[in-house]
């Protein structure tokens, strides 16, 4: 039988990976999907740049719709990333008959949506696994795997710049801008930093981990981000001392007021498996009813973790091309007429532990006016740390950690402590979930 003809859009890290990939394990592969599967056109926008694979047999063309318009073409893999043109190419494939593998998470978190609709109505396929945790293979596990379960929560290290940052912080007690300088320097931060260190990148992530594992809509906007600019040597070291990491997690959790959809630093147990994933690594950590909590680990971006996705969503197209689209694994794992409009929970209603650090006046009666708030509010302390001042310093660090409470009556309570005049600068508060 004929090989499958893929058209590439885009031929960087990504799609220089797939095509080594495909051309090095093209027998295991073709004995895998039942048919060769052929890069046979790419598109890039400087068709002079060196690539890091062979482009050989490959017609090359520098405009990504000649390639999606070319009637040869069964498959198109969209590897350009960002909004414009990639959704436009997406939506054009779609409406030619084509099916579409891509590893954009922006683009499926904010316009999956109408591409999934588009793509139901055409009887294609859009394959995403490469858009969340690179190599891991999370979307197939909570999509095929997992069907059996109705999942309760999931959290996720999904941002391996994000990780690798915290790491080097807390192993090098180093300042957030140097470790970023690093990260840049070593090729990890996406091409807007601001992306990974403010949580947006994990969020479009989160987005379709959601989506996926409680049968909703893609929300991205209503996500809750903070990133980890605020974070300090002194946060990862007062988290140890109380037996805590502090990790960038993606939350989403299934509650009897709504879906929770949250990212945001977090400290939680270090003897928790995911607590000691580091570096660029990522983890998913995925508790069903019937499984209980299941780990899923690995590089989360790179040249072939990411082709690993993107030749697994080629193979999983390639043995559908001639299936039923009513039979086949539905986009969002849920059949599209049964997704659930269950809404999601604002950050108000979130109900978390805390960490507070403040810089308190050292005096008698400081501490006492600090638990008065919280006990006012109903907040729990579960512990307490101060530690002496620093030398000709006036102010403490005081450290707390509470039970578990509403993220509004913990507004309520930064506000009301950072009105104490005996409080030098803004409170940081760090939330801290159990995993248990
Ligand atoms: N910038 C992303 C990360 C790359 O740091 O994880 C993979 O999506």
């Amino acid at each position: 039988m004929e090989p499958v003809n893929v058209g590439l859009l885009g031929l960087g890290t990504v799609g220089g990976g797939t095509v080594n990939v495909l051309r090095r394990n093209a027998e295991e592969i073709t004995r895998r999907a039942g048919r060769g599967i052929r890069v046979s056109h790419a598109s890039a926008r400087d068709l002079g740049k060196p690539r890091i694979c062979p482009t050989d047999g490959i017609k090359l063309s520098d405009d990504p719709f000649a390639v999606v318009n070319n009637p040869d073409i069964q498959i198109v893999v969209e590897l350009i990333g960002g909004i414009n043109p990639a959704r436009e190419l997406v939506l054009a494939a779609i409406e030619r008959g084509k099916h579409v593998v891509t590893a954009n998470k922006m683009l499926i978190a904010m316009y999956g949506n109408e591409i999934f609709e588009a793509a139901h109505r055409e009887g294609v396929m859009v394959a995403f696994e490469a858009a969340v945790a690179g190599g891991i293979p999370i979307i197939k596990a909570i999509r095929e795997g997992l069907s059996g379960n109705r999942i309760e929560w999931l959290v996720g290290i999904i941002n391996g710049t994000t990780n690798f940052i915290l790491t080097e912080m807390r192993a090098q007690a180093r300042d957030f801008s140097k470790v970023l300088k690093e990260a840049q320097r070593l090729g990890y931060a996406e091409a807007d930093p601001s992306f990974d260190v403010e949580g947006i990148d994990a969020a479009h992530k989160l987005t379709i981990l959601a989506a996926i594992a409680f049968g909703i809509p893609l929300q991205f906007d209503k996500v809750y981000t903070e990133g980890i600019r605020q974070i300090t040597p002194d946060d990862l070291n007062y988290a140890e001392q109380f037996g805590y990491r502090i990790k960038h997690l993606g939350i989403a959790r299934n509650t009897e007021k709504g879906i929770e959809l949250r990212v945001h630093p977090t400290l939680i147990p270090e003897r928790r498996l995911i607590a000691n994933v580091d570096g660029v690594l990522n983890a998913v950590l995925v508790k069903g009813d019937a499984v209980g909590p299941t780990l899923y680990y690995g590089a989360g971006a790179g040249a072939e973790p990411t082709a690993s996705a993107v030749v697994g969503d080629l193979v999983d197209v390639v043995r559908a091309l001639t299936s039923d689209p009513e039979n086949r694994v539905p986009h969002l794992a849920f059949q599209p007429h049964a997704l659930s409009d269950v809404s999601i929970v604002p950050m108000e209603e979130v109900e978390s532990a805390y960490y507070l650090r403040m810089n308190a006046v050292d005096r008698p009666g400081v501490l006492a006016d600090i638990t008065r708030i919280l006990g006012d509010l109903g907040i729990s302390i579960e512990a307490i740390l101060q530690k002496e001042p620093a030398p000709g310093e006036r102010h403490v660090p005081v450290i707390i950690l509470t039970h578990r409470v509403k993220e509004r009556s913990m507004n309520k309570a930064i506000v009301d402590i950072e009105a104490l005049h005996t409080i030098h600068k803004s409170v940081m508060r760090i939330r801290l979930e159990p995993l248990d």
